[in-house]
């Protein structure tokens, strides 16, 4: 697959993940209506889309039903971005910019932006129970359908385990205690592995469950997908110092103004760059098992290590 063909492919799969947010968190005219102005505010403001187009990517290797992934790729992103919220709050890191706008808090105010990213992961949750609910009702008599739900409530569990404390929110407590100290390689690799790797993994584990997965090809997702979660976090911290606020919709240096330990820090630039390359190379490794059906994930490996944004 070539970078144009996967250019493509990203779109429309980002196009399709926009259409249904889109359509799932409306505003209403309630006298909670602001909730919903908030929630929409960061979920719309744009971002890479790049967990829910995991998912689709995902379930495209095993030609699996697209309609059966999609309000769990939606979830994710609803996850991902309550998680921007309250990550940005001055408790946390304390930054102005997120997605090209103003952060959550600067126009709706600490309560409020906390509220919006509780009241995203709670929806989260509604929309996959909505699915799962969904699918049993015509499954009641088919033994098929049944396995289809099992394998519903599996993802599930997937997705709540990498945003919980064993998954993103405890990535997110060490990186507040790592604030000003420095913490050794391996402290590093297990924040990294869990702040962001996590719910890199959850779209890919859940898609594999929903679609059926064979163990050695959940195996080879999960390998890749660690892989790449790591490499996008190193990226991260490289753009946090080589970026810029134009390009990243986000403030650039406020890792070091706040004192955190990233990999530019332990390693430095240069040796975090080598990394990343690395590291995508291990992802690249566990990908190349599916062949053709794995050129879409195998390009967008090689696509995160360049990204400006
Ligand atoms: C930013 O995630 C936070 C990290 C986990 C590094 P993204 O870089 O995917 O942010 P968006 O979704 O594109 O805004
Ligand atoms: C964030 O890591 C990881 C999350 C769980 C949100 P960062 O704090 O480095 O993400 P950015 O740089 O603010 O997007
Ligand atoms: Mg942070
Ligand atoms: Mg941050
Ligand atoms: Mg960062």
């Amino acid at each position: 697959m070539n970078r144009a063909d996967f250019m493509v492919k990203y779109e429309e799969w980002l196009e399709l993940v926009n259409k249904e947010l889109d359509r799932l968190v409306v505003e209403k005219d309630t006298p909670e209506k602001d909730i919903y102005k908030a929630m929409r505010y960061s979920l719309m403001a744009g971002g890479k889309r790049l967990r829910p187009v995991l998912s689709l990517a995902v379930c495209d290797v095993f030609g699996g039903d697209m309609s059966d992934v999609i309000p769990f790729a939606c979830a994710i992103e609803m996850i991902h971005t309550y998680s921007l919220i309250h990550d940005d709050l001055p408790s946390m890191d304390n930054d102005d910019y997120r997605r090209g706008r103003p952060t959550n808090h600067k126009v709706f105010g600490e309560g409020k932006a906390i509220l919006a990213g509780d009241a995203l992961l709670n929806y989260a949750f509604e929309i996959m129970l909505d699915n799962v609910l969904g699918s049993s009702k015509d499954s009641e008599f088919s033994s098929e359908s049944y396995a289809k739900v099992l394998r519903k409530i599996k993802a599930m569990k997937i997705i709540a385990n990498a945003s919980g404390t064993s998954g993103m929110i405890g990535g997110q407590v060490v990186d507040l205690e790592s604030e000003g100290k420095n913490i050794g390689a391996d402290l590093l690799h297990y924040m990294h592995k869990n702040k962001t790797g996590a719910l890199i993994k959850a779209p890919v584990l859940s898609s594999a469950v929903i679609c059926g997965a064979e163990k050695d090809e959940y195996n080879n997702l999960e390998k890749y997908a660690e892989n790449l979660g790591i490499a996008f976090q190193i990226k991260d911290d490289i753009l946090d110092v080589e970026g810029s606020l134009e390009t990243m919709g986000k403030n650039c240096h406020s890792d070091a103004a706040k004192m955190k330990s990233t990999f530019v820090t332990i390693y430095g630039l240069e040796k975090s760059k080598e990394m990343l390359n690395l590291v995508t190379g291990n992802a690249i490794k566990y990908i190349e098992e599916f062949g053709e059906r794995g050129e879409f994930l195998k390009e967008l490996a090689l696509f995160l290590v360049n990204r400006n944004n």
